[in-house]
């Protein structure tokens, strides 16, 4: 099998790259990232040297490039990660997102389409996804399957348009598809613009933590590597046509969460107990911010028998044991362009 993953320099995408090029060594696992600022090749060093595994420099929105790839290779299967992925940016730049997320995303729809048209058999486009895209809930309700797209971010409301041009080649073309909706990701290798590494490189450096709004904004959490497992297993078992919504069952507000993670933190640094939660600071909240993300997790529970593996406290023991012994990579990020960015968003 061949197996086109884009977007696999980032952070989960070098999850899933490193979980199939270590398990299924039979497969040649091509890596297609265009390394933005979360394109990172370090995240992949342990395995790069691997003979199944092939890394191909290029942007999912040249189209020119896209349909040459598809004609060099014949893939069976694309599992497509490849993204603009923050919300704040997003909002400082919602064009990027539609360039990337949907014209990118209908690209490589096409170039799968027109390379497997003759015969769909084993074929397979998989589509990475985020809860987001059904938009916030209330205090109470899990999102399901059959929750209505109801985007709020200009980020969201241009992952919820790639789903739609998934599904609408399923139905126009006949292209085999599946899509799953993720609830937010944590662990290693995660860029340090997202609350938990933005947070954990804060700590470590003794700045303040800007905690938008109230703080008492909610998400799902789910550790980075039972998303990876879920995707293999949506990849090999899950059935045609079909989205599959993957959750934590790990509601948090986003204040408890940071304040649990001050408390390791301190415990990790030697510090003393307290000391870390001094540094939250209230800030102006994000425009449109969704008040409260919640996965109904039961369909892939049940068809495909997927739960996460590891409790919060485990995950997030592990992440802040990661990125304590991880500074190079930290460093390697936190040095370059992050400053601006940092100086941009936060000053
Ligand atoms: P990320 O920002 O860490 O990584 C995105 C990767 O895509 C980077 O390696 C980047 O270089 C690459 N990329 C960006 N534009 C590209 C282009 N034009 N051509 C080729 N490569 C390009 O993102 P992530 O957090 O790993 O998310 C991966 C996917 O999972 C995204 O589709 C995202 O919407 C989805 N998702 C993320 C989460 C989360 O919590 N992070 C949750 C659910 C779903
Ligand atoms: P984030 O990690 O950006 O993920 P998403 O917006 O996709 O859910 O943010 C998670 C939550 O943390 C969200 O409610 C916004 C909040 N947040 C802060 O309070 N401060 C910050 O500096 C960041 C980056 C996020």
């Amino acid at each position: 099998m061949n197996i086109l993953i884009t977007g696999g320099a980032g952070f989960i995408g070098s999850h899933v790259v490193r979980r199939f090029v270590k398990n299924y060594p039979d497969y040649k696992v091509y890596n297609l990232d265009k390394l933005t600022y979360a394109g990172n090749l370090e995240n992949l060093k342990d395995i790069d040297k691997l003979s199944n595994y092939k890394f191909i420099k290029g942007d999912i929105v040249d189209e020119e490039f896209i349909n040459s790839l598809f004609k060099r290779i014949d893939f069976d299967g694309v599992i497509h990660l490849a993204a603009e992925s923050h919300v704040d940016r997003s909002i400082e730049d919602p064009l990027a997102f539609v360039r990337t997320n949907v014209i990118g995303t209908v690209n490589i729809l096409n170039a799968a389409k027109n390379s497997w048209i003759n015969n769909f058999k084993g074929k397979l486009f998989y589509h990475v996804s985020t809860d987001e895209v059904y938009g916030s809930l209330g205090n109470e309700g899990l999102f399901t399957e059959e929750t209505s797209y109801d985007p709020n971010s200009p980020y969201s409301a241009s992952k919820a348009s790639s789903d739609h041009f998934v599904r609408a080649y399923g139905e126009t073309y006949g292209l085999p598809f599946v899509i799953s909706n993720c609830s937010n990701n944590y662990g290693p290798y995660h860029f340090p613009e997202k609350l938990i590494p933005l947070f954990i490189n804060n700590i470590i450096e003794k700045k303040s933590l800007p905690v938008y709004g109230d703080g008492k904004y909610t998400r799902d959490w789910l550790f980075v590597e039972d998303h990876a497992r879920a995707i293999d297993l949506v990849f090999h078992k899950g059935k045609n046509h079909e989205t599959y919504n993957i959750g934590g069952f790990n509601e948090w507000q986003n204040i408890n969460l940071v304040k649990l993670l001050c408390l390791v933190m301190d415990k990790k640094l030697n510090r003393t107990q307290g000391e870390s939660e001094k540094l939250i600071t209230y800030v102006k909240d994000r425009p449109g911010h969704d008040l409260r993300y919640a996965i109904d997790a039961s369909k892939i529970n049940k068809h495909l028998g997927w739960k996460p593996s590891v409790t919060f406290e485990e995950g997030l023991e592990k992440t802040v044991d990661w990125y304590l012994s991880n500074s190079e990579w930290l460093n390697h990020i936190t040095s370059g362009d992050y400053k601006e960015y940092y100086k941009k968003m936060y000053s």
